[in-house]
């Protein structure tokens, strides 16, 4: 019979199409074409009043057959893709236990603000505060209440980056409200001798600008750290007293210190401080550039001209004050040969640290 024929090739295709289905949505497409309601087969059993009376009987449980045998094949090809599909989602969200994790790179201060917060630490174990003076700066707060009125011979020991020109002739004379990059942190003590109450004991690390070309031992931007004490009764005793303590903090209690008589406009009596140097032990090498001594910072007894142009008292109080360039003592301290290595922000040399 012909139509039984037809029946067996439709079933033969439809069981090789659910075999050859790869996916869920395939095998469903396959379900409707063969026994969903306008499915092949299912045509067969909607036109069985076509079929002549004798052989009802025959195609009709062909039929059924048929479909008994495509739906059976259906549901045993729907077990094994959703056992598939649940194998590969379990695979993909697997996780490795055995992996390394993602490591986190940590960061760290840099040597600069290492030195600030060593040197802020001793001197708040003073019992000093830790404040700031503005970077941009008047050339009163700068130079000239720090005695080195216009002219005064100090001024060109520091080459200045003027912001505002007023005359706008380079070469014009200046004035006290010429706006200016600071070039030290020493117009912070104005700042304190005119804002707070006396006795004062502060230090002010800033950064501060000069006229200079990078080389190893200048920076165009640096760092200071301004130290400035006013008290009754306060003596050179006290100063030599504090820096020597300040020194072994930093460098360790067995260097020495020294006081060398110098120059700075604001102080009287100045000194530079060196202290013994920590490659050779006071010896002499390249380090200390055979002297033994390694210079690093300046101070003095504020000049009694200073406290009276800030509204001090000169004959109630006195005070000393200091300054530090903080990258040369974390080179002296790290034996670092070169200013720029702090700023290269070369992480070979970072890490050491
Ligand atoms: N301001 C000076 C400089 O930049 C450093 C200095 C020296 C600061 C002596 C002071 C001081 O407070 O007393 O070279």
């Amino acid at each position: 019979m012909a139509l039984i024929d037809d029946l067996r090739e439709l079933e033969r295709r439809a069981l090789a199409d659910i075999a050859q289905a790869s996916s869920l949505q395939e095998l469903d497409a396959v379900r409707v074409a063969v026994v969903g309601k306008s499915g092949e087969l299912t045509g067969y059993l909607r036109n069985m009043g076509n079929v002549p009376k004798e052989e009802r009987a025959e195609v009709g449980k062909a039929v059924n057959a048929a479909r008994q045998a495509v739906e059976e094949a259906i549901e045993g090809r729907k077990a094994a893709l959703a056992a598939a599909e649940l194998d590969a989602r379990i695979q993909s969200d697997a996780v490795d236990v055995t992996l390394p994790g993602r490591v986190q790179q940590l960061g760290s201060r840099h040597l600069i603000n290492r030195i600030i917060d060593e040197v802020s630490d001793i001197f708040l174990g003073l019992g000093y505060t830790v404040g700031a003076g503005p970077e941009v700066e008047t050339d009163y707060y700068n130079f000239t209440a720090l005695n080195a009125p216009a002219d005064h011979p100090s001024r060109s020991m520091q080459d200045t980056f003027y912001l505002r020109d007023l005359s706008g002739d380079a070469a014009a004379v200046r004035g006290e409200s010429d706006v200016l990059l600071r070039t030290q942190t020493s117009g912070a003590q104005v700042h304190a001798m005119e804002d707070q109450p006396l006795p004062i004991y502060m230090i002010a690390p800033g950064k501060v600008y000069r006229r200079d070309v990078a080389d190893p031992s200048h920076l165009p931007q640096f760092h200071q750290i301004e130290g400035l004490a006013v008290d009754k009764g306060i003596t050179f005793g006290d100063l030599k007293g504090t820096l020597d303590h300040l020194c072994k903090q930093i460098f360790g209690p067995d260097r020495k210190t020294r006081f060398r008589a110098h120059y700075f406009p604001f102080t009287e009596p100045s000194a530079e401080v060196d202290v013994s140097c920590g490659v050779c032990g006071g010896a002499g090498c390249r380090m200390c550039k055979g002297t033994g001594w390694l210079e690093i910072l300046g101070c003095g007894m504020v000049d009694p001209n200073v406290l009276e142009m800030s509204g001090i008292d000169p004959e109630v109080y006195s005070g000393f004050a200091f300054g530090m360039g903080v990258e040369r003592i974390a080179c002296l301290k790290y034996n670092v040969p070169d200013l720029r290595m702090l700023l290269e922000g070369d992480m070979r040399f970072l890490r050491q640290f």
